[in-house]
C-alpha cells in the first residue's frame, strides 16, 4: 500500500514533564500517535483492516474494490491514501457535526466520495455507521467488490493496537508503569492495549477516560450504558453534548466489549479545553480534544494512585491527533464561547492555577463525591449512605428496651 504504509507505527514515546507539576511525585508519559503519517493512530487500524479485507478476499488484490467506512473523520482520512495506493475507491460516511477540516481533507483525495449523514443515534438507520453498511450492501448488489470495513466491529482494529501500539509501549517502558489511560471512540485502542498489558502484568490498571455525554462511564462503573442527559428525556447522540471529537459512545461495540477496564472517569469539555491550552503553553504541543481529555484523565489517575503508594507513579496515555483538524471547533474561540464555555486564560500563572483546579477530581462532573469504587458508588447523602447509621440507631433503641 505504498510508502505511506511503511511510515505507520513506531511513534515517539515522550514524558510530559509539565504534567508532573499537576501530580507531584508522578510521571505522565504519552505515545505520540499524532505522529503517524495521516496524523492519528487510525493509520494502524486502516492498514490492518485493508490487509485483512484483501487477505479474506472481500477486496481484490491489485485494486478495483470499494472500501466503505462510517467514520467521525480520522479513520476515513487514514484509509484514503492507503486505499488509493492499493487501487481502491473509498466511500466515507461522516456525521454532519464533524469539523469542516476533516471533510475538506477527505475531499482532497481523488479516490474518495465523502458523504454526510445527519448526526443521530445508533438506533437510527441513518446513523453514519448504519448508512455505511447499507451503502456497501447496495454496492455489492450492483456487482461491485465492496466491503464495509466497520472499524467499530472489526477485530483487526483492536488487534492492530494489541500488536502495535501496546507492544511498542511495553518495549519502551519495559513494562514499568502503574496505569494506562485512554478514551474510546471504537474501543480498539483500549481493548488492544488492556489485553496486551494485563496478560503480562495484571497489576497494571486500565482506566477509561470518557467525555461528557458518553454512556461508557456508566457502563464501566455500573454495567449499564447511560448518560445523565438521558435522565432529562432528551435522548440525544452524545456528540451534541461534547465538543470533544471522535471519542465517547452510546453503545458497546465489539471492540469496546473486549477491553479489560478497572475504572472510568469523566472529563468535562471545560476541563479538556483547559488541559489543551496547558499542553500548548507549557509543552508547545498543539493537540486535538481527545488528546487533552486523555492527558487530564492521566493526571487525575496519577493523583489518585499517589494516595495509595509511596512508590513513584508512572501513568501512560495516548496523544490521538493534533489540533490542526479542529480550527473550526475545539480550537475556535467563537465556537467554544457560543457553546457557553470559557476560553482558557493566556496568562501562564492563571492557566497553571486553572489546571491545578481540574487535576484532582476523580468523578463524573455531577457526582463529585465519588472517592473510590468500593466505598462510594453514589454521591454522599444518597440512600445507601444512610443505611449504616439507621441500623446502628435501631440496635441502640432495641437494646434500650431489652436491658
Ligand atoms: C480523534 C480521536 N481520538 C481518539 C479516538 C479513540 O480511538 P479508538 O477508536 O481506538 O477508541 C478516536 C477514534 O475514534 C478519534 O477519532
Amino acid at each position: 500500500m505504498g510508502a505511506q504504509a511503511a511510515l505507520i507505527g513506531g511513534t515517539a514515546f515522550i514524558a510530559l514533564e509539565s504534567l508532573s507539576a499537576l501530580c507531584p511525585g508522578c510521571e505522565v508519559w504519552a505515545k505520540a500517535e499524532h505522529l503517524n503519517p495521516s496524523g492519528t493512530g487510525k493509520d494502524r487500524i486502516a492498514l490492518a483492516m485493508l490487509a485483512a479485507a484483501e487477505a479474506e478476499g472481500s477486496l481484490p488484490y491489485g485494486g478495483g474494490g470499494v472500501v466503505v467506512e462510517g467514520s467521525s473523520g480520522s479513520t476515513a482520512i487514514a484509509l484514503a491514501p492507503l486505499a488509493l495506493a492499493a487501487g481502491h475507491r473509498v466511500v466515507a460516511v461522516l456525521p454532519d457535526d464533524v469539523s469542516d477540516e476533516k471533510v475538506a481533507e477527505l475531499r482532497a483525495f481523488p479516490n474518495v466520495d465523502a458523504r454526510l449523514a445527519r448526526a443521530s443515534s445508533i438506533s437510527s438507520p441513518t446513523h453514519y455507521a448504519n448508512e455505511a453498511r447499507r451503502i456497501a450492501r447496495d454496492l455489492r448488489a450492483a456487482g461491485e467488490r465492496a466491503v464495509c470495513t466497520d472499524q467499530f466491529e472489526n477485530d483487526a482494529n483492536w488487534r492492530a493496537h494489541h500488536d502495535g501500539t501496546a507492544r511498542e509501549i511495553w518495549d519502551e517502558t519495559r513494562g514499568r508503569f502503574s496505569a494506562f489511560v485512554a478514551s474510546a471512540g471504537t474501543g480498539g485502542t483500549i481493548a488492544g492495549a488492556s489485553h496486551f498489558f494485563k496478560a503480562r502484568d495484571p497489576g497494571i490498571k486500565v482506566y477509561l477516560a470518557d467525555p461528557q455525554g458518553s454512556s461508557l462511564f456508566s457502563r464501566v462503573r455500573y454495567g449499564v450504558c447511560y448518560a445523565t442527559q438521558q435522565r432529562e428525556r432528551v435522548v440525544r447522540r452524545h456528540r451534541y453534548d461534547t465538543i470533544v471529537d471522535g471519542v465517547g459512545l452510546d453503545r458497546v461495540t465489539a471492540n469496546f466489549s473486549r477491553a479489560i477496564i478497572d475504572d472510568a472517569l469523566t472529563v468535562s469539555d471545560a476541563d479538556a479545553l483547559v488541559m489543551a491550552h496547558y499542553l500548548l503553553r507549557f509543552e508547545g504541543l498543539f493537540l486535538g480534544s481527545s488528546s487533552a481529555l486523555n492527558c487530564l484523565a492521566a493526571v487525575r489517575v496519577a493523583n489518585r494512585i499517589r494516595e495509595t503508594t509511596t512508590r513513584r507513579v508512572r501513568v501512560v496515555t495516548i496523544l490521538c491527533d493534533s489540533g490542526h483538524r479542529y480550527f473550526s471547533r475545539f480550537w475556535n474561540r467563537d465556537f467554544v464561547e457560543r457553546r457557553g464555555l470559557a476560553w482558557p486564560p493566556d496568562d501562564a500563572a492563571a492557566l497553571r492555577e486553572a489546571s491545578l483546579e481540574t487535576a484532582f477530581f476523580f468523578a463524573t462532573p455531577d457526582l463529585h463525591h465519588f472517592t473510590g469504587r468500593a466505598e462510594s458508588r453514589a454521591p454522599l447523602g444518597q440512600p445507601h449512605h444512610m443505611i449504616a447509621p439507621a441500623v446502628f440507631f435501631l440496635v441502640v433503641v432495641v437494646l434500650e428496651f431489652v436491658m
